[in-house]
């Protein structure tokens, strides 16, 4: 007998035994088990003997060095002057020679491992689990380009005409402006700087104004393995010093990570001179991020998943999930073990190892965000505890009407909740689609048919089925969003690095 996908949604426990699907194993709370990262690693032993223990104790013992200065917009165009400069010799070294620089890297990485954790503790405030899994990805990505690079950047001979030979080759752009977010401060400030060099251009790579160190540290470790200085150089400063670079005309591409208005803003900075050459943003940006589960979903697996996506790294991911919408049949035994699941947060000092969730990143983003929550007290289904002082949000789950009276991307552990009728999931991802942004999507459900069916309606650069919808693996989970989520191509995946060159190509009749 055949059953409908409307059917087992009706009536799932026993339908879903009809058809002989079997529930996932439960996952243990992410305190009991250090593993802090799914990484690729490229196959590369990770130390993974180091325990949470000795990486507290080197956390705890670390020093934080002053914080480099910022560059004014005078320092920056020297600093394009020099990057144009030293462009033409590296864009025309091997690319074995720029690919291997990478790879030195990431061993440097590796053994610096933990004063690169400590930073991030200490200057993004950033958990273990959190720190330990972005010097990884930093790790990944060094090594993913550097072997991509190598098979991107190879010439290619093409179908030719007799008497006639065709080469296309990729070449560096000139000199790449790349601008990082604080809330990947090593990871997406290392991938987006690696990529560029590697693909031979000369980068002026700018941190966010609140975690210049970390972005310092891989500066200096990136010359120490084979990138030359006037190829790196570190700008770090706010709004000035990025405009002194995005408006610069001798600047061939911007790499951006950040919100939707800045990359909006950065567009019209390279669009407004009309003599400047047409150059490209790589922009990944924000999302209003939603889970849809179903009423066959695993409860366990959805309120695991769901914590981890909302409430881990304070919220702070672009990809994290803003809007639970919940079957309507199953919204009060979800919530109901979601607040229990809640409860069992330790919200405090990232550098103490019992914490689940941190700070915010700083004042001003802790403003925002506790006026809205305040703002939203009539709706709270249930909050934390937090410390009182020091920038900490209590992870709070806040229900609405409908889905679209969620107006904004709130950047930090505050979850929404709303929920849905049978028969109209169709209309249901139309309703996400509809808000325009495009980042991640969870789905939970048991069947199928219906992971298939949102996976062809869904328009959001990285769709997550029973599982996690946060941490994308380098070479695995391509990671990047589109309309107003950003515009690819996605970093960690095979398309990022052609979209930091030019192609060529030679026709020699013979
Ligand atoms: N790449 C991060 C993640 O997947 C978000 O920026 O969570």
């Amino acid at each position: 007998e055949s059953v409908s996908v409307d059917d087992l949604l009706a009536d799932p426990v026993e339908k879903i035994q009809s058809v002989g699907l079997t529930p996932h194993p439960s996952i243990p709370h992410p305190r009991d088990v250090f593993e802090p990262a799914r990484s690729n690693s490229f196959g590369i032993d990770l130390d993974d003997s180091r325990t949470l223990d000795d990486v507290a104790d080197a956390v705890q013992a670390f020093e934080m060095p002053p914080a480099p200065a910022e560059a004014s917009a005078d320092q920056v165009a020297d600093m394009i002057t020099r990057a144009e400069a030293a462009a033409p010799a590296w864009a025309q070294a091997p690319v074995g020679v720029r690919a291997e620089a990478l790879e030195k890297l990431a061993d440097r990485m590796q053994d610096d491992m933990l004063p690169l954790v400590s930073l991030c503790v200490h200057e993004a405030r950033k958990t273990y689990d959190d720190a330990v899994a972005e010097v990884r990805e930093a790790i990944d990505f060094c090594r993913y380009y550097a072997r991509r690079a190598c098979q991107d950047f190879a010439p290619q001979d093409l179908p030719s005409v007799t008497g006639e030979t065709n080469r296309l080759t990729l070449e560096g752009r000139g000199v790449f402006g790349c601008i990082a977010p604080w809330n990947f401060p090593l990871a997406i400030f290392t991938g987006q700087a690696v990529a560029a060099v590697v693909a031979g251009n000369a980068v002026i790579a700018k941190p966010a104004p609140q975690t210049p160190r970390i972005a310092a540290r891989a500066v200096a470790l990136a010359h120490a393995c084979g990138i030359p200085a006037d190829i790196l150089q570190l700008a770090p400063g706010g709004a000035e010093t990025g405009a002194a670079l995005t408006g610069d005309p001798r600047v061939m591409g911007i790499a951006f990570t950040g919100s939707t208005r800045t990359a909006k803003a950065i567009q019209r900075t390279l669009a407004e001179d009309a003599t400047r050459p047409i150059v490209p943003l790589i922009a990944e940006t924000g999302g209003l991020n939603a889970m849809i589960v179903d009423s066959t979903a695993l409860p366990e697996q959805v309120v695991q998943d769901v914590v981890t996506s909302a409430f881990l790294s304070a919220g702070q991911r672009c990809s994290a999930l803003r809007l639970l919408l919940l079957q309507e049949d199953i919204y009060d035994r979800t919530i109901t073990m979601l607040k229990g699941a809640m409860d069992t947060l330790i919200v405090g000092d990232p550098a103490d190892p019992a914490t689940d969730i941190g700070p915010v990143i700083d004042g001003d983003a802790w403003q925002r965000l506790e006026t809205y929550r305040q703002s939203m007290k009539s709706r709270w289904v249930h909050h934390v505890a937090a410390p009182e002082a020091g920038n900490f949000i209590p992870p709070t789950l806040i229900r609405l009407d409908s889905p679209d009276d969620l107006e904004q991307e709130w950047f930090g552990p505050i979850l929404h909740v709303a929920t849905w009728k049978a028969g109209t999931l169709a209309r249901t991802v139309e309703g996400v689609n509809a808000r325009g942004y495009g980042l991640t999507m969870g789905l939970h459900s048991r069947i199928a048919d219906v992971s298939e069916d949102v996976a062809r309606w869904a328009r959001v650069g990285n769709l997550y089925v029973n599982r996690s919808m946060t941490g994308a693996v380098v070479g695995s989970q391509p990671f990047g969003g589109e309309r107003l989520s950003g515009t690819g191509p996605k970093a960690g995946g095979p398309h990022y690095l052609p979209m930091f060159a030019v192609e060529r190509t030679v026709t020699v009749d013979t």
